[in-house]
Protein backbone atom coordinates (compact mmCIF):
# COMPACT_ATOMS: atom_id res chain seq x y z
CA UNK A 1 0.00 0.00 0.00
CA UNK A 2 1.59 3.58 -0.74
CA UNK A 3 0.59 5.98 1.30
CA UNK A 4 -1.60 8.74 -0.55
CA UNK A 5 -2.16 11.69 0.43
CA UNK A 6 -6.13 11.93 -0.39
CA UNK A 7 -7.41 14.91 1.82
CA UNK A 8 -9.02 17.59 -0.20
CA UNK A 9 -6.89 19.72 -0.95
CA UNK A 10 -7.21 23.48 1.23
CA UNK A 11 -7.85 25.53 -1.69
CA UNK A 12 -10.40 22.89 -3.09
CA UNK A 13 -12.05 23.02 -0.07
CA UNK A 14 -12.20 26.83 0.53
CA UNK A 15 -13.31 27.28 -3.17
CA UNK A 16 -16.69 24.82 -2.10
CA UNK A 17 -17.01 26.95 1.46
CA UNK A 18 -17.27 30.15 -0.75
CA UNK A 19 -19.65 28.43 -2.76
CA UNK A 20 -23.28 29.84 -2.64
CA UNK A 21 -25.04 27.02 -2.63
CA UNK A 22 -28.56 28.99 -2.56
CA UNK A 23 -29.91 25.93 -0.75
CA UNK A 24 -32.87 26.85 2.07
CA UNK A 25 -31.19 25.64 5.35
CA UNK A 26 -33.09 24.19 7.96
CA UNK A 27 -33.29 25.21 11.58
CA UNK A 28 -30.95 22.09 12.90
CA UNK A 29 -29.09 21.46 15.91
CA UNK A 30 -25.63 23.33 15.60
CA UNK A 31 -22.55 21.58 17.42
CA UNK A 32 -23.04 24.18 21.04
CA UNK A 33 -26.71 23.00 21.48
CA UNK A 34 -25.82 19.10 20.64
CA UNK A 35 -22.78 19.35 23.56
CA UNK A 36 -25.28 21.73 25.66
CA UNK A 37 -27.21 18.58 26.25
CA UNK A 38 -24.38 15.65 26.45
CA UNK A 39 -23.42 15.15 23.21
CA UNK A 40 -19.87 13.96 22.41
CA UNK A 41 -19.55 12.37 25.63
CA UNK A 42 -20.38 8.69 24.53
CA UNK A 43 -17.10 9.52 22.30
CA UNK A 44 -15.15 11.04 24.76
CA UNK A 45 -15.67 8.24 27.34
CA UNK A 46 -15.03 5.71 24.47
CA UNK A 47 -11.90 7.35 23.22
CA UNK A 48 -10.61 7.40 26.65
CA UNK A 49 -10.00 3.73 27.22
CA UNK A 50 -13.29 2.46 25.88
CA UNK A 51 -13.40 -1.25 24.62
CA UNK A 52 -14.74 -1.43 21.68
CA UNK A 53 -16.09 -4.72 21.79
CA UNK A 54 -18.50 -3.55 24.81
CA UNK A 55 -19.77 -1.19 22.13
CA UNK A 56 -20.30 -3.79 19.47
CA UNK A 57 -22.14 -5.85 21.72
CA UNK A 58 -23.86 -2.98 22.57
CA UNK A 59 -25.23 -2.22 18.61
CA UNK A 60 -25.52 -6.24 18.41
CA UNK A 61 -27.68 -6.27 20.97
CA UNK A 62 -29.95 -3.64 19.75
CA UNK A 63 -30.82 -5.72 16.74
CA UNK A 64 -29.42 -2.39 14.74
CA UNK A 65 -29.56 -3.83 10.77
CA UNK A 66 -28.00 -1.42 8.22
CA UNK A 67 -30.71 1.45 6.94
CA UNK A 68 -29.29 1.82 3.84
CA UNK A 69 -31.49 -1.24 2.41
CA UNK A 70 -30.05 -4.75 2.87
CA UNK A 71 -30.24 -4.94 6.54
CA UNK A 72 -26.98 -6.87 7.85
CA UNK A 73 -26.49 -6.42 11.34
CA UNK A 74 -24.40 -3.40 11.60
CA UNK A 75 -21.84 -4.41 14.57
CA UNK A 76 -20.55 -7.23 13.21
CA UNK A 77 -19.41 -5.05 10.09
CA UNK A 78 -17.00 -3.74 12.72
CA UNK A 79 -15.58 -7.42 13.09
CA UNK A 80 -14.89 -8.15 9.45
CA UNK A 81 -13.18 -4.98 9.16
CA UNK A 82 -10.94 -5.32 12.55
CA UNK A 83 -9.68 -9.20 11.64
CA UNK A 84 -7.99 -7.07 8.88
CA UNK A 85 -4.84 -5.00 9.36
CA UNK A 86 -4.64 -1.45 8.96
CA UNK A 87 -4.64 1.44 7.85
CA UNK A 88 -8.67 1.18 7.71
CA UNK A 89 -11.37 3.73 6.40
CA UNK A 90 -14.70 4.33 6.98
CA UNK A 91 -17.02 5.52 4.76
CA UNK A 92 -20.20 6.80 4.42
CA UNK A 93 -22.85 6.24 2.22
CA UNK A 94 -24.81 9.17 1.79
CA UNK A 95 -25.72 8.19 -2.42
CA UNK A 96 -29.75 8.35 -1.10
CA UNK A 97 -30.43 7.47 -4.71
CA UNK A 98 -33.62 4.57 -4.09
CA UNK A 99 -36.36 6.91 -5.56
CA UNK A 100 -38.58 7.58 -2.93
CA UNK A 101 -35.86 7.56 -0.16
CA UNK A 102 -35.57 10.57 2.21
CA UNK A 103 -34.84 9.68 6.05
CA UNK A 104 -30.81 10.52 5.28
CA UNK A 105 -31.76 13.85 4.08
CA UNK A 106 -34.52 14.28 7.35
CA UNK A 107 -31.76 13.53 9.67
CA UNK A 108 -29.22 15.12 8.58
CA UNK A 109 -31.16 18.69 8.35
CA UNK A 110 -32.37 17.61 11.82
CA UNK A 111 -29.68 16.38 13.84
CA UNK A 112 -26.26 16.34 12.21
CA UNK A 113 -24.75 15.94 14.90
CA UNK A 114 -26.17 12.91 16.03
CA UNK A 115 -24.83 10.96 13.28
CA UNK A 116 -21.42 12.48 12.66
CA UNK A 117 -21.27 11.41 16.63
CA UNK A 118 -22.13 7.97 15.28
CA UNK A 119 -19.70 8.11 12.44
CA UNK A 120 -16.95 8.99 14.76
CA UNK A 121 -18.01 5.62 17.32
CA UNK A 122 -17.63 3.65 14.55
CA UNK A 123 -14.63 5.11 13.21
CA UNK A 124 -12.96 4.58 16.69
CA UNK A 125 -14.03 1.24 16.89
CA UNK A 126 -12.63 -0.02 13.88
CA UNK A 127 -9.51 2.58 14.53
CA UNK A 128 -9.96 4.35 10.94
CA UNK A 129 -7.65 6.74 9.62
CA UNK A 130 -9.82 8.61 7.64
CA UNK A 131 -13.94 9.22 7.47
CA UNK A 132 -15.27 9.88 3.94
CA UNK A 133 -18.87 11.00 3.47
CA UNK A 134 -20.23 10.30 -0.11
CA UNK A 135 -23.23 12.50 0.50
CA UNK A 136 -25.08 13.17 -3.10
CA UNK A 137 -25.52 16.09 -4.56
CA UNK A 138 -28.76 16.42 -4.47
CA UNK A 139 -28.69 17.74 -1.17
CA UNK A 140 -27.70 21.26 -0.98
CA UNK A 141 -28.84 21.83 2.42
CA UNK A 142 -27.08 18.99 3.68
CA UNK A 143 -24.08 19.59 2.25
CA UNK A 144 -23.53 23.14 3.66
CA UNK A 145 -24.95 22.34 7.19
CA UNK A 146 -22.02 19.37 6.74
CA UNK A 147 -19.24 21.61 5.49
CA UNK A 148 -20.27 24.01 8.01
CA UNK A 149 -21.09 21.37 10.98
CA UNK A 150 -17.51 19.27 10.04
CA UNK A 151 -15.64 22.81 10.41
CA UNK A 152 -16.78 23.32 13.90
CA UNK A 153 -15.76 19.96 14.88
CA UNK A 154 -12.04 20.42 13.63
CA UNK A 155 -12.36 24.16 15.63
CA UNK A 156 -13.13 21.91 18.80
CA UNK A 157 -10.71 19.98 18.26
CA UNK A 158 -13.06 16.63 18.20
CA UNK A 159 -11.06 15.68 14.96
CA UNK A 160 -8.12 16.46 13.85
CA UNK A 161 -8.54 18.59 10.70
CA UNK A 162 -9.19 16.90 7.29
CA UNK A 163 -10.16 13.66 9.39
CA UNK A 164 -13.62 13.60 8.06
CA UNK A 165 -13.68 14.10 3.88
CA UNK A 166 -16.76 15.12 2.70
CA UNK A 167 -17.59 14.15 -1.32
CA UNK A 168 -20.20 15.18 -3.36
CA UNK A 169 -21.67 12.70 -5.46
CA UNK A 170 -22.73 13.24 -9.11
CA UNK A 171 -26.30 12.31 -9.74
CA UNK A 172 -25.39 8.36 -10.40
CA UNK A 173 -27.64 5.98 -8.72
CA UNK A 174 -25.13 3.13 -9.35
CA UNK A 175 -22.70 5.03 -6.57
CA UNK A 176 -24.83 4.19 -4.12
CA UNK A 177 -23.39 0.48 -4.69
CA UNK A 178 -20.79 0.10 -1.85
CA UNK A 179 -18.14 -0.71 -3.74
CA UNK A 180 -18.85 2.03 -7.19
CA UNK A 181 -18.97 4.40 -4.38
CA UNK A 182 -15.69 3.40 -3.25
CA UNK A 183 -14.43 3.55 -7.06
CA UNK A 184 -15.70 6.85 -6.95
CA UNK A 185 -13.90 7.82 -4.10
CA UNK A 186 -10.83 6.93 -5.14
CA UNK A 187 -11.38 9.34 -8.61
CA UNK A 188 -12.56 6.43 -10.93
CA UNK A 189 -15.76 6.06 -12.54
CA UNK A 190 -18.59 4.44 -10.29
CA UNK A 191 -18.57 0.97 -11.73
CA UNK A 192 -19.69 -1.84 -9.73
CA UNK A 193 -16.87 -4.57 -7.80
CA UNK A 194 -17.14 -8.02 -7.75
CA UNK A 195 -17.90 -9.59 -4.97
CA UNK A 196 -15.83 -11.08 -3.17
CA UNK A 197 -13.66 -9.41 -1.39
CA UNK A 198 -16.00 -7.51 0.27
CA UNK A 199 -15.31 -3.99 1.15
CA UNK A 200 -14.53 -5.04 4.73
CA UNK A 201 -11.49 -6.55 3.23
CA UNK A 202 -9.96 -4.89 0.15
CA UNK A 203 -11.90 -1.36 0.42
CA UNK A 204 -11.19 2.04 -0.78
CA UNK A 205 -7.42 2.07 -1.83
CA UNK A 206 -7.50 -1.72 -1.41
CA UNK A 207 -8.11 -1.17 2.53
CA UNK A 208 -9.48 -2.78 4.73
CA UNK A 209 -13.34 0.27 4.92
CA UNK A 210 -16.32 0.11 7.16
CA UNK A 211 -19.45 1.03 5.29
CA UNK A 212 -22.33 2.40 7.28
CA UNK A 213 -25.74 4.49 5.77
CA UNK A 214 -25.96 7.59 7.53
CA UNK A 215 -29.23 6.66 8.97
CA UNK A 216 -27.39 3.43 10.37
CA UNK A 217 -24.73 5.59 12.25
CA UNK A 218 -27.21 8.11 13.49
CA UNK A 219 -28.95 5.21 15.42
CA UNK A 220 -25.62 3.71 16.48
CA UNK A 221 -24.87 7.27 17.97
CA UNK A 222 -28.88 7.06 20.07
CA UNK A 223 -27.77 3.08 20.77
CA UNK A 224 -24.90 4.04 22.52
CA UNK A 225 -25.98 7.21 24.40
CA UNK A 226 -29.15 5.74 25.62
CA UNK A 227 -28.84 1.66 25.50
CA UNK A 228 -29.75 -0.93 22.93
CA UNK A 229 -33.23 -0.72 25.17
CA UNK A 230 -34.55 2.07 22.76
CA UNK A 231 -34.38 -0.40 19.61
CA UNK A 232 -34.76 -3.87 21.22
CA UNK A 233 -37.50 -3.39 23.54
CA UNK A 234 -39.86 -1.59 20.68
CA UNK A 235 -42.13 -4.69 20.09
CA UNK A 236 -44.82 -4.61 17.32
CA UNK A 237 -46.48 -7.33 15.35
CA UNK A 238 -43.79 -9.75 16.40
CA UNK A 239 -41.18 -7.53 14.71
CA UNK A 240 -37.98 -5.10 17.11
CA UNK A 241 -36.79 -1.95 16.62
CA UNK A 242 -37.68 0.87 14.08
CA UNK A 243 -38.21 2.18 11.01
CA UNK A 244 -38.05 5.45 8.84
CA UNK A 245 -40.35 5.28 6.47
CA UNK A 246 -40.12 7.73 4.16
CA UNK A 247 -43.55 7.86 2.46
CA UNK A 248 -45.29 9.73 -0.55
CA UNK A 249 -47.59 9.27 -3.43
CA UNK A 250 -51.67 9.35 -2.54
CA UNK A 251 -51.28 10.49 0.91
CA UNK A 252 -52.47 13.69 3.08
CA UNK A 253 -49.21 13.81 5.16
CA UNK A 254 -46.19 12.39 2.65
CA UNK A 255 -42.76 12.52 4.86
CA UNK A 256 -40.89 10.52 6.79
CA UNK A 257 -42.54 8.57 9.83
CA UNK A 258 -40.31 7.16 12.27
CA UNK A 259 -42.82 3.85 13.37
CA UNK A 260 -41.96 0.53 14.92
CA UNK A 261 -40.73 -2.01 12.39
CA UNK A 262 -43.64 -4.26 12.18
CA UNK A 263 -45.57 -1.44 10.69
CA UNK A 264 -48.58 -2.71 8.39
CA UNK A 265 -49.26 -0.42 5.11
CA UNK A 266 -52.30 -0.31 7.08
CA UNK A 267 -50.34 1.96 10.15
CA UNK A 268 -48.18 3.67 7.45
CA UNK A 269 -51.08 5.25 5.49
CA UNK A 270 -52.43 5.96 9.09
CA UNK A 271 -49.42 7.46 10.20
CA UNK A 272 -48.96 9.67 6.72
CA UNK A 273 -52.78 11.03 7.45
CA UNK A 274 -55.00 8.22 5.37
CA UNK A 275 -55.27 8.85 1.74
CA UNK A 276 -55.80 12.28 0.06
CA UNK A 277 -59.02 12.86 -0.59
CA UNK A 278 -61.26 11.10 -3.85
CA UNK A 279 -58.09 8.48 -3.91
CA UNK A 280 -58.79 4.66 -2.39
CA UNK A 281 -55.62 2.92 -1.97
CA UNK A 282 -54.73 0.35 -4.35
CA UNK A 283 -50.93 -0.77 -4.51
CA UNK A 284 -48.10 -0.40 -2.72
CA UNK A 285 -44.05 0.17 -3.26
CA UNK A 286 -42.97 -1.24 -0.23
CA UNK A 287 -38.98 -0.28 -0.70
CA UNK A 288 -37.92 1.28 -3.35
CA UNK A 289 -38.17 0.58 -7.10
CA UNK A 290 -36.25 -2.49 -7.00
CA UNK A 291 -38.78 -4.28 -4.62
CA UNK A 292 -41.44 -3.18 -6.95
CA UNK A 293 -45.43 -3.08 -6.28
CA UNK A 294 -47.97 -5.05 -4.01
CA UNK A 295 -51.57 -4.93 -4.18
CA UNK A 296 -53.96 -3.36 -1.37
CA UNK A 297 -55.25 -6.64 -0.49
CA UNK A 298 -51.90 -7.29 1.01
CA UNK A 299 -51.88 -5.08 4.09
CA UNK A 300 -51.28 -7.27 6.60
CA UNK A 301 -47.48 -7.89 6.11
CA UNK A 302 -45.11 -6.42 8.69
CA UNK A 303 -42.65 -4.06 6.16
CA UNK A 304 -39.53 -4.68 8.03
CA UNK A 305 -36.45 -6.99 6.74
CA UNK A 306 -36.88 -10.66 5.38
CA UNK A 307 -40.72 -10.47 6.28
CA UNK A 308 -41.66 -9.67 2.61
CA UNK A 309 -39.22 -12.37 0.74
CA UNK A 310 -41.84 -15.15 0.78
CA UNK A 311 -43.43 -12.96 -1.55
CA UNK A 312 -40.51 -11.81 -3.84
CA UNK A 313 -40.02 -8.62 -2.02
CA UNK A 314 -38.35 -6.86 0.29
CA UNK A 315 -37.77 -3.65 2.41
CA UNK A 316 -34.87 -2.18 1.52
CA UNK A 317 -34.43 1.43 2.63
CA UNK A 318 -38.00 1.84 3.34
CA UNK A 319 -39.15 3.91 1.10
CA UNK A 320 -43.29 3.62 0.69
CA UNK A 321 -44.83 4.76 -2.55
CA UNK A 322 -48.72 4.64 -1.92
CA UNK A 323 -50.54 4.01 -5.52
CA UNK A 324 -54.75 4.61 -5.84
CA UNK A 325 -57.62 3.61 -8.32
CA UNK A 326 -56.63 6.86 -10.22
CA UNK A 327 -52.81 5.03 -10.88
CA UNK A 328 -51.68 2.02 -13.62
CA UNK A 329 -49.36 -0.38 -12.09
CA UNK A 330 -48.38 -1.38 -15.43
CA UNK A 331 -47.47 2.14 -16.23
CA UNK A 332 -45.61 2.32 -12.57
CA UNK A 333 -43.56 -0.44 -13.37
CA UNK A 334 -42.79 0.81 -17.04
CA UNK A 335 -41.36 4.19 -15.01
CA UNK A 336 -39.44 1.94 -12.79
CA UNK A 337 -37.70 0.23 -15.38
CA UNK A 338 -37.03 3.73 -17.51
CA UNK A 339 -35.30 4.28 -14.61
CA UNK A 340 -32.96 1.54 -14.01
CA UNK A 341 -32.07 1.72 -18.08
CA UNK A 342 -30.82 5.29 -17.42
CA UNK A 343 -29.08 4.21 -14.49
CA UNK A 344 -27.56 1.08 -15.42
CA UNK A 345 -23.83 1.76 -15.73
CA UNK A 346 -23.58 -0.75 -18.76
CA UNK A 347 -20.83 -2.84 -17.37
CA UNK A 348 -22.65 -5.92 -18.09
CA UNK A 349 -24.71 -7.39 -20.82
CA UNK A 350 -27.80 -8.56 -18.65
CA UNK A 351 -28.65 -5.38 -17.39
CA UNK A 352 -27.32 -3.01 -19.68
CA UNK A 353 -29.02 -4.85 -22.72
CA UNK A 354 -31.97 -6.23 -20.30
CA UNK A 355 -33.17 -3.02 -18.94
CA UNK A 356 -33.37 -1.59 -22.53
CA UNK A 357 -35.20 -5.00 -24.19
CA UNK A 358 -37.69 -4.85 -20.85
CA UNK A 359 -38.89 -1.32 -22.03
CA UNK A 360 -39.18 -2.15 -25.36
CA UNK A 361 -40.94 -4.75 -24.50
CA UNK A 362 -43.53 -3.59 -21.57
CA UNK A 363 -44.06 -0.62 -23.87
CA UNK A 364 -46.04 -2.49 -26.44
CA UNK A 365 -49.53 -2.45 -26.15
CA UNK A 366 -49.83 -6.09 -24.98
CA UNK A 367 -46.70 -7.84 -22.55
CA UNK A 368 -44.83 -10.69 -24.32
CA UNK A 369 -45.04 -12.33 -20.79
CA UNK A 370 -43.13 -15.61 -21.77
CA UNK A 371 -40.25 -13.61 -23.53
CA UNK A 372 -40.21 -11.14 -20.16
CA UNK A 373 -40.14 -13.66 -17.74
CA UNK A 374 -36.94 -15.53 -19.53
CA UNK A 375 -35.41 -12.10 -19.82
CA UNK A 376 -36.65 -11.50 -15.78
CA UNK A 377 -34.56 -14.60 -15.16
CA UNK A 378 -31.58 -14.17 -17.55
CA UNK A 379 -30.99 -10.51 -15.44
CA UNK A 380 -31.69 -11.95 -12.04
CA UNK A 381 -29.16 -14.43 -12.59
CA UNK A 382 -26.60 -13.10 -14.25
CA UNK A 383 -26.26 -9.41 -13.63
CA UNK A 384 -23.12 -8.31 -11.46
CA UNK A 385 -24.94 -5.95 -8.66
CA UNK A 386 -27.88 -5.73 -7.13
CA UNK A 387 -29.07 -2.66 -9.89
CA UNK A 388 -29.52 -6.05 -12.52
CA UNK A 389 -30.80 -8.15 -9.97
CA UNK A 390 -33.68 -6.53 -8.62
CA UNK A 391 -34.52 -4.90 -11.60
CA UNK A 392 -36.84 -7.60 -13.01
CA UNK A 393 -38.86 -6.98 -9.37
CA UNK A 394 -41.35 -4.43 -11.06
CA UNK A 395 -41.93 -6.89 -13.78
CA UNK A 396 -42.57 -9.63 -12.26
CA UNK A 397 -44.86 -8.05 -9.60
CA UNK A 398 -47.41 -6.74 -11.86
CA UNK A 399 -47.44 -10.10 -13.68
CA UNK A 400 -48.11 -11.46 -10.45
CA UNK A 401 -50.39 -9.53 -8.80
CA UNK A 402 -51.96 -6.75 -11.52
CA UNK A 403 -52.75 -9.76 -14.35
CA UNK A 404 -56.09 -7.62 -15.09
CA UNK A 405 -54.01 -4.51 -16.49
CA UNK A 406 -52.06 -6.63 -18.67
P1 LIG B 1 -25.73 -6.92 0.55
O1 LIG B 1 -26.67 -7.71 1.39
O2 LIG B 1 -24.99 -7.63 -0.52
O3 LIG B 1 -24.63 -6.23 1.50
C1 LIG B 1 -24.96 -5.46 2.62
C2 LIG B 1 -23.72 -5.06 3.36
O4 LIG B 1 -23.19 -6.15 4.09
C3 LIG B 1 -22.58 -4.56 2.49
O5 LIG B 1 -21.91 -3.52 3.18
C4 LIG B 1 -21.68 -5.76 2.35
O6 LIG B 1 -20.33 -5.42 2.11
C5 LIG B 1 -21.84 -6.42 3.70
N1 LIG B 1 -21.68 -7.87 3.64
C6 LIG B 1 -22.59 -8.77 3.21
N2 LIG B 1 -22.08 -10.02 3.34
C7 LIG B 1 -20.83 -9.90 3.86
C8 LIG B 1 -19.81 -10.82 4.22
N3 LIG B 1 -19.97 -12.15 4.06
N4 LIG B 1 -18.64 -10.33 4.70
C9 LIG B 1 -18.47 -9.01 4.87
N5 LIG B 1 -19.41 -8.08 4.55
C10 LIG B 1 -20.58 -8.53 4.06
O7 LIG B 1 -26.57 -5.72 -0.07
P2 LIG B 1 -26.18 -4.48 -1.00
O8 LIG B 1 -26.12 -4.93 -2.42
O9 LIG B 1 -24.97 -3.78 -0.46
O10 LIG B 1 -27.42 -3.50 -0.82
C11 LIG B 1 -28.67 -3.80 -1.37
C12 LIG B 1 -29.73 -2.95 -0.74
O11 LIG B 1 -29.48 -1.59 -0.99
C13 LIG B 1 -31.13 -3.24 -1.25
O12 LIG B 1 -31.87 -3.80 -0.20
C14 LIG B 1 -31.69 -1.90 -1.65
O13 LIG B 1 -32.93 -1.68 -1.09
C15 LIG B 1 -30.72 -0.93 -1.06
N6 LIG B 1 -30.59 0.30 -1.83
C16 LIG B 1 -30.70 1.47 -1.15
C17 LIG B 1 -30.59 2.69 -1.78
C18 LIG B 1 -30.76 3.95 -1.00
O14 LIG B 1 -30.88 5.02 -1.60
N7 LIG B 1 -30.76 3.90 0.33
C19 LIG B 1 -30.32 2.75 -3.23
C20 LIG B 1 -30.25 1.48 -3.86
C21 LIG B 1 -30.37 0.29 -3.17
FE1 LIG C 1 -23.71 -2.11 -13.92
FE2 LIG C 1 -26.19 -3.12 -14.09
FE3 LIG C 1 -24.12 -4.73 -14.17
FE4 LIG C 1 -24.76 -3.47 -11.88
S1 LIG C 1 -25.96 -5.03 -12.91
S2 LIG C 1 -22.71 -3.76 -12.74
S3 LIG C 1 -25.51 -1.53 -12.73
S4 LIG C 1 -24.60 -3.12 -15.68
Amino acid sequence: HNHIDHATPDKVRAAIEAEDTHAHIPDYQTLAAYRSEGGYDTLARLRDGGDWEAVQDTVLSSGLRGLGGAGFPSGKKWGFVRANPGPRYLAVNGDEGEPGTFKDRYYLEREPHVFLEGMLIAAWAVEADRCYIYLRDEYPASHSILRKEIKALEEAALVEKGYIDLRRGAGAYICGEESAMIESIEGKRGIPRHRPPYVAQVGIFDRPTLVHNIETLYWVAKVCREGPEILSTVDHNERKGLRSYSVSGRVRNPGVHLLPAGSTITDVIEAAGGMLDGHSFKAYQPGGPSSGLLPASMEDIPLDFDTLQPHGTFIGSAAVVVLSDQDSARDAALNMLRFFEDESCGQCTPCRVGCEKAVKLMSAETWNQPLLEDLCQAMADASICGLGQAAPNPIRSVIRHFPDEL
